[in-house]
């Protein structure tokens, strides 16, 4: 999607300087910074301090980290111990595993000669194939916005919720959850989005940078707002992504998420996850009992980082001295709270059926 009117994609390869390109998230919305990854222990420190966060982007990022590890070193031994070292970045997002995954299958069978050259291929073609799947997700998406604005009187915008930032920077472009958003805009339907600000590190202000930057009317609210919305029905649909979906439809994503679910539940208001199909953990079923929730540095809850009014980007404590700070990154949302799955392929209900349908070679494949 577009910065100040040019066209970028989350992260690109320079084939000049020979390195990965990506934009450091820490510094957003405040300051756009552009970054070489260049050794493997970037690689490791990009995903770990999340200068590239979002599912979609661990995987690819994860694929270009193979890349790497290959052309220093092609042997078989360095493919596994590349692997062990990049999965162990984050925990929860399945993305991650994946690309990883796909890439050792697809160059194990290879000379060690042919590997970094082939392993560099396969990185485009994962963030290539991102790219396409999430333009999917928004056609698919969209169709379920057009009918709520079929319902609306005319010129009343469609009213969104999302929580977390499952945009474009989470992506390698249009990002999931903010995917139909785009395709709805540009298609003249009336939006606002509210977005959840979604703390600790407050990811909803990235959606805010994002929405506002594609000219799409929204309102930054406090986390503990949507319940209060959705009772006064000033919210139509939430969309949100994920991180991991178990083969019945269990989804895990930011924090917070469940709490939305349940409010929507309560209050009749359709609950859609958009869901790229490298995100489905078809190994795993029962999403609270199986998924490793990630626990991130409680300085995260503690601290918070913004930009001053002399301009400056700067951390400030929010708590007092030496008061122990929880963060669990995570949380499942149970499939009976979610209305359905926005996918690549189509939506469907968010259940082992539901999933078989779309994906019946998936399905096959696990069992
Ligand atoms: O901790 P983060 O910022 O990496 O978490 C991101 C999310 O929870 C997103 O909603 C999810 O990865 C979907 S991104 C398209």
């Amino acid at each position: 999607m577009k910065v100040d009117g040019t066209h970028y994609r989350s992260l690109w390869w320079d084939a000049d300087k020979g390195a990965l390109q990506i934009i450091d998230q820490r510094w957003l919305p405040h300051d756009f910074r552009v970054q070489s990854v260049t050794t493997m222990e970037d690689f490791a420190a990009a995903i770990v301090e999340m200068r590239v966060r979002g599912a979609p982007l661990i995987g690819a990022t994860a694929a270009y980290g193979m890349a790497l590890a290959m052309a220093q070193d092609p042997s078989d031994a360095n493919m596994d111990a590349a692997w062990t070292y990049l999965n162990a970045t984050r925990p929860t997002a399945i993305n991650l595993r994946w690309a990883l995954d796909r890439c050792r299958a697809a160059l194990r069978p290879l000379p060690p000669a042919d590997r970094a050259a082939a392993a560099l291929t396969l990185a485009h073609e994962i963030a290539d194939e991102d790219v396409e799947i999430n333009r999917n997700i928004g056609l698919n998406g969209l169709e379920l916005i057009k009918q709520i604005a079929a319902e609306k009187p005319a010129g009343e915008p469609v009213r969104l919720l999302t929580h977390c930032n499952a945009g474009w920077i989470a992506t390698v472009d249009w990002g999931t959850a903010t995917s139909p958003m785009y395709h709805a805009h540009d298609a003249g339907i009336a939006l606002h989005v509210w977005v959840d600000e979604t703390r600790p590190r407050n990811q909803g202000a990235l959606t805010s940078w994002e929405l506002g930057s594609h000219g799409i009317p929204h309102t930054y609210i406090t986390d503990n707002a949507g319940g209060h919305l959705m009772q006064h029905g000033q919210v139509d649909m939430v969309i949100t992504g994920t991180d991991r979906t178990t083969r019945r439809g269990d989804v895990c994503n930011k924090i917070g998420t469940y709490l939305k679910a349940l409010a929507a539940k309560d209050n009749g208001v359709p609950f859609y996850v958009a869901l790229p199909s490298p995100t489905i953990d078809w190994t795993v079923t029962d999403g609270v009992a199986e998924i490793p929730i990630e626990e991130r540095d409680a300085r995260e809850t503690t601290h918070i980082q913004g930009r001053t009014e002399a301009g400056e980007i700067g951390v400030v404590q929010v708590t007092p001295d030496g008061t122990p700070g929880g963060n669990p990154a995570f949380d499942v949302t149970p499939n009976h709270l979610v209305t359905g799955l926005i996918t690549e392929r189509g939506v469907c209900e968010a259940s082992a059926a539901g999933l078989a349908q779309l994906f019946p070679e998936m399905t096959k494949a696990a069992e």
